[in-house]
């Protein structure tokens, strides 16, 4: 032991003596007082952030702007409530509709926005009161700078005055967009606007769409309910334009985050385009299979007053949507891959596996899945179902295997 070593105990008996000496002649601050000195300090104190508590399972719904992008008004937004519920897409599950970019007038004399009344002339209570009256919930577009990508009056400075302004017309949803930012902290400006709706006591599922620029992922979990992972979609299989993505590029960089995603926060590779024209029909079931399989917010992007039969049988295919809002709300992932052949695999609650066969090449090819890829033992026998044939198939113990049409996927469900 050396003399340091030694020299302690009598250290600590000098120091405690001078303490006491100290606090009663109130020198030293007493406990009570320590603790208010330590109340002051909020980073030190504060808890930790806590999510909302909404969108346990991926949000579906419609948002205006892949179809109609700032073609919108009050008798669009009548028009697309009445079809989701006649389509049936209400009792599937879809529930939201959002009215995105160009639905903003000026603010008035206090501050407060307006909507554009020569497109909203009854208000936007009124719009929210219709949605309502049909059993859906209603949804706005805002953005975190001065201005929306589409040139209109955004949030920035007027987080709270925003967020009153929406609670008190009904919104239920709120997507929150990123242009016109400059250099501003992503984190830090979504926690503002996240703050702001929750000051105003109703319950609002916070969209976050600042496309993965500042790795949302890593921070969005407490902050809102689901946040963009990549650029704007386009209507095509496979490409890009300017600051767009054809779907197959979409969901390689999505991918990748299924460990970020989970019950109240998901990752969002964007709306819909099934039902919009660009792809075939055979190119919008594994689009949509996809996004099922990724726990993707279901948002339709199409009119759903004009919807063919084709898509409808895609949007509404409840099997796959089942996949989708499975509670375990896992995010599937992609387990093999061979060229263009691909294996994906989202574990369900109750033990079974969603399974989805990509073929991204040109040509007709057989895939196989093998049980080990699943966690599963090879001896283990599984019922099969197809989700898009709508029939159970013979148990497979082992594998499974099939043909998949070019562009196309087969999805089916394994239950040990
Ligand atoms: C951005 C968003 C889109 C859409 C438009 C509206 O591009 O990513 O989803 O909201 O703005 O202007």
């Amino acid at each position: 032991m050396d003399e340091w070593m030694a020299s302690r105990p009598v250290q600590h008996l000098v120091a405690a003596m001078l303490v006491l000496v100290a606090t009663c002649l109130g020198v030293v601050p007493g406990q009570a007082e320590e603790t208010a000195a330590a109340d002051a300090q909020p980073a030190q104190m504060e808890p930790a952030r806590t999510m909302n508590g909404l969108a346990l399972k991926p949000p579906m719904g419609w948002n205006s702007w892949n179809k109609f992008n700032c073609n919108i008004n009050e008798a669009l937004v009548h028009k697309m409530a009445d079809a989701m519920v006649a389509s049936g897409m209400k009792d599937v599950g879809y529930q939201y509709i959002v009215i995105d970019d160009c639905w903003h007038g000026t603010r008035d004399a206090d501050g407060f926005i307006q909507p554009d009344l020569q497109r909203f002339p009854s208000g936007m209570k009124a719009v929210a009161d219709y949605v309502h009256s049909k059993g859906l919930k209603f949804g706005l577009y805002s953005d975190a700078g001065r201005k929306t990508c589409g040139g209109r009056p955004g949030s920035q400075g007027y987080e709270y005055q925003d967020a009153l302004q929406y609670a008190r017309w009904g919104v239920d949803y709120l997507k929150y967009d990123w242009c016109n930012t400059g250099t501003r902290n992503a984190q830090e400006a979504y926690t503002l606007m996240a703050d702001a709706l929750r000051a105003t006591g109703r319950d609002i599922v916070f969209s976050l769409c600042e496309w993965g620029n500042q790795q949302p992922w890593l921070w969005g979990k407490t902050v809102g309910n689901l946040w963009r992972t990549t650029g704007d979609i386009y209507d095509k299989w496979e490409g890009k334009r300017t600051y767009s993505l054809g779907v197959m590029n979409i969901v390689d960089i999505n991918e990748p985050l299924w460990p970020y995603a989970g019950p109240g926060h998901w990752n969002d590779p964007d709306m819909l385009e099934v039902g919009n024209g660009g792809m075939t029909d055979t190119e919008y079931r594994s689009h949509f299979s996809l996004w099922a399989i990724m726990a993707a917010p279901l948002i339709a992007g199409n009119d759903l007053s004009a919807m063919d039969e084709a898509t409808k049988r895609i949007l509404l295919n409840r099997e796959v949507i089942a996949i989708n809002q499975d509670p375990l709300g896992v995010q599937g992932r992609r387990v093999s891959k061979d060229g263009d052949k691909e294996v994906w695999a989202k574990p369900l609650s109750g033990g079974g596996r969603a399974v989805l066969l990509l073929n991204r090449g040109s040509q007709p090819v057989r895939i196989a899945v093998d049980w080990a890829l699943l966690d599963y033992p090879a001896g283990l026998q599984a019922q099969v179902r197809d989700l898009w044939q709508h029939e159970a198939l013979a148990p497979r113990r082992g594998s499974y295997a099939a043909e998949v049409p070019a562009h196309g996927v087969v999805v089916v469900k394994l239950q040990p």
